[in-house]
Parts: C-alpha cells; structure tokens; sequence
C-alpha cells in the first residue's frame, strides 16, 4: 500500500500570507523522509493554493514521484505534458466548492471523449493515468472503457458518514465492492479524499487498493505535533536576543 501525502495546504497556508512560507516543496522534502511513497499536489486553475513554480520545482527535487491531480483544462494540460509528472489524475474543478466535492461525471459523451483525449495525451506523454470518480458501478465501467491505468475512488461519503457518527458500513461496502470492480476491468485502484487516522484503517485493509492519497488530515497532525517545537525555537531567539544565550 503506498502513501502519496497531499501537499496543497501547505501552500493554502503560505498563500494565506503570499509569501514563501511555509514553502510546500520543503514539507515534500520531509514528507519524504517520513515514507511518503510520493508528493500530490493539485495545480487548479485560479492557482489558489498550489503555484506553477511549486509544481516545477517539486518536479525537480522529489524523490518519490509526484502526483499532479488536474482538471481537463487546456493551460493546466499543457504543463503537465511539457512537465510530465510520474502520474496525472483528473479531477472535476468547481471555483466556488472548497475542496474536491465529487468525483469526475462521466455521463456525458462530450465530457469523455474530451476525458478521452486528455487520457491518450498523458499517455503518450508518459504520464501514468488516473481518473477520480465515485465508486459506482456505471461510472468504474465508463473510466474502464476511456482507457485509464487506474481509477481513484473518492472516498468522501465514507468519510462524512463516519464524521457524522454513523457506523459506515453501507459506504465502506460500496467502496470494497467499486475497488473490486474496478480491478476486475484490470485498472489500478487508488482512494482518497478524507481520510483521516481515525477513518483510514477500514479502507486500507481493502487488499485490492494499491494507493491512498491524503493531505488534510496529515498536514493538520504536521501542525500541531510541530507546535511545541516552532514556540522553542522562537523563543530561543527571544532569550538571545536579549541576553545572548540560548537554552
Ligand atoms: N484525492 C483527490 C483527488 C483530491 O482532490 C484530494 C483533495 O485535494 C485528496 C485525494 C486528499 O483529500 P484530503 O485532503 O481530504 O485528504
């Protein structure tokens, strides 16, 4: 099972302030070191968090692997086959929703043939293929038939049932039976969207699931368990500042 950490609020944070901190390409670094299987980042287009030079960089200097998540837009495509990550998902993209709501529709012939192609052009750029859907039968068939390597399943309602205080069995059962459906058709299977170290444990036990994508809920544990040390270290600078020694 690989662990690709979603990096995107790092630079909600950073854009929060637009300035360089904190710098999204240095928490990959060290989501690296802690065994992350490779870097996720969602360059959307109004560029609200993630930046051209995040992806650019991170290109550069992740070890793993990165994850561009993308919507089928033509600006956005372009960079991923001048940038050619090691994998490209396609997501759907609505300016007004705040995260990733639902996953691709695929019910309209116009939308997958344009899916379609965007597909046939990541590929033969070289760019592994994913497309994030819901975990439906029909939907499972459609991504299998418009050629993708691997399907991510949005694991969302799972993750609103089990916030709302439900037992998600019914959820977590659609999402066993879409996976196995899904490597049925011979498509890798990945999962992700609110997955949380509470939540995550049913659905990583799921043996079919080869990748699960998180960021919120780890990038929200980064900040407090690094709580106590950023206040020491500040004040460290204050002591010496003042009288010239450190703890
Ligand atoms: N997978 C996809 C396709 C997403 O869009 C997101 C959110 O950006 C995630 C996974 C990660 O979701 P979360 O931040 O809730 O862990």
């Amino acid at each position: 099972m690989r662990l690709h950490i979603n990096i995107d609020h790092v630079a909600t944070v950073r854009q929060a302030r637009r300035t360089d901190e904190p710098d999204p390409v240095r928490a990959a670094v060290l989501a690296e070191l802690g065994g992350a299987d490779g870097i996720t980042v969602h360059l959307r287009e109004d560029r609200r968090h993630i930046q051209d030079r995040d992806v650019r960089l991170l290109m550069e200097t992740a070890r793993t692997g990165v994850n561009l998540e993308l919507a089928v837009a033509h600006e956005i495509l372009a960079l991923a086959l001048e940038l050619r990550p090691m994998a490209a998902t396609l997501v759907p993209e609505r300016r007004e929703e705040i995260t990733t709501e639902g996953g691709l529709s695929l019910d309209d012939s116009r939308g997958r043939e344009r899916i379609r192609e965007t597909l046939d052009r990541l590929r033969e750029a070289g760019v592994k293929t994913s497309l994030f859907i819901d975990p439906d039968d029909a939907v499972i068939a459609a991504a299998a038939d418009l050629g993708t390597e691997a399907v991510e399943l949005h694991t969302g309602s799972y993750a609103n049932a089990w916030s709302a205080g439900r037992v998600p069995a019914l959820e977590l059962e659609r999402l066993r039976c879409g996976a196995e459906r899904a490597a049925a058709l011979g498509l890798r299977v990945h999962a992700g969207h609110g997955l949380t170290y509470e939540n995550v444990a049913p659905i990583a036990a799921l043996p079919v699931i080869e990748e699960l994508n998180i960021g919120h809920s780890i990038v929200s544990r980064a900040v407090l368990v690094g709580m106590e040390r950023a206040v020491g270290e500040m004040k460290d600078i204050l002591r010496q500042a003042r009288h010239g020694t450190a703890t």
